[in-house]
């Protein structure tokens, strides 16, 4: 095999979870996307640039965000579905990786299975971007992490509650309560807590993150109140978790019990009537909107970090 094709060479810049970074580089990333949304900084660093973007499940937010943002900063895109592509009828993941590095500068993959994103960022020799796996969606709370910050200030010492299932997207908010040093409170039935070996990384790196009884303890006092799907991409036993979930329902009078100017965060899609009440996600406390929106903004700062030369390899 020739040597460029070695995982190991020249490591790409790639972004897979937020708990692979210090929380330095988290905060230049977060600072390059608000100099974009403001205006700041050289608009079109990308020209010439491509991203190839890989789903294996549907989206909307990400796809469009990613694609939008590619085109601001003047680069371009190539979107590969399973079905249409040759994943679909199984060409390796590693192979893929070989492959579309000869042609993209970048590429980001939504998948469902976490070890593919593994594989691809192992063989592919251009940065790779995590548009979420069954485990995580650091993208989308490095947005939620913009919003919270442009509408209440630094969050470090702040508390997020999160109710509902213990899914990818509460993962992510985990990894991102030790690097920025804000507190959680977890509420979700048994079945559904964060992962034993997730908890232990938080201890041994000195975050603070509670699993609680109830979603009454964990949004009491928050300064914001996150909730997401209970049926994620994928998920089976739809009946059973929406069983099991029903008291976890951010409803006007959960919310009522968090700070009176506690924010309301979900990543989208809503499912409302099951996980957020139609008063919650249109309520005075909600910041829907900016985040879906800063998906975009944060986006920008990951694609220009990791596209752009390297100097230090
Ligand atoms: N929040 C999010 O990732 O949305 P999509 O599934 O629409 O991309
Ligand atoms: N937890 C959800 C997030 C969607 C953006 C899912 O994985 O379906």
């Amino acid at each position: 095999m020739p040597e460029i094709e070695k995982p190991t060479m020249n490591k790409p810049r790639h972004f897979l979870d937020i708990d692979h970074f210090d929380y330095a580089l988290l905060r230049s990333l977060l600072d390059r996307g608000l100099a974009y949304k403001k205006g700041l900084a050289n608009g079109r660093p990308l020209v010439g640039k491509t991203l190839a973007m890989i789903f294996e499940k549907p989206s909307t937010r990400t796809r469009v965000s990613f694609q939008v943002g590619m085109q601001q900063l003047g680069g371009q895109i190539v979107v590969m579905s399973e079905q249409e592509s040759q994943i679909g009828r199984g060409e390796t993941i590693a192979d893929t990786a070989r492959v579309l590095s000869r042609y993209a500068d970048a590429i980001m993959i939504r998948t469902n299975q976490p070890e593919k994103l593994q594989e691809l960022a192992r063989y592919a020799t251009i940065p790779v971007i995590n548009g979420l796996t069954d485990q995580s969606h650091p993208c989308q709370i490095m947005a939620d992490l913009m919003t919270f910050e442009e509408h209440r200030g630094p969050i470090a010492g702040k508390t997020v509650a999160w109710c509902g299932d213990g899914n990818n997207v509460m993962n992510s908010w985990i990894h991102a309560a030790v690097r920025f040093g804000f507190a959680m409170r977890i509420a979700a039935p048994e079945a559904l807590r964060p992962a034993e070996k997730l908890l232990r990384w938080v201890k041994e790196s000195g975050g603070d993150v509670v699993v609680v009884d109830t979603p009454q303890a964990a949004v009491a006092g928050a300064d914001c109140v996150v909730t997401d799907a209970w049926v994620s991409m994928g998920q089976d036993n739809a009946d059973v978790r929406r069983r099991l979930l029903e008291p976890y329902r951010v409803d006007e009078a959960l919310m009522a019990r968090a700070k009176p100017d506690a924010l309301f965060m979900h990543c989208l899609p809503a499912h409302r009537g099951e996980e957020v009440t139609d008063g919650v996600i249109d309520g005075p406390h909600s910041v829907v909107w900016d985040e879906a929106e800063n998906r975009l903004h944060a986006q920008k700062g990951i694609l220009a970090w990791c596209m752009e030369s390297r100097k230090d390899g």
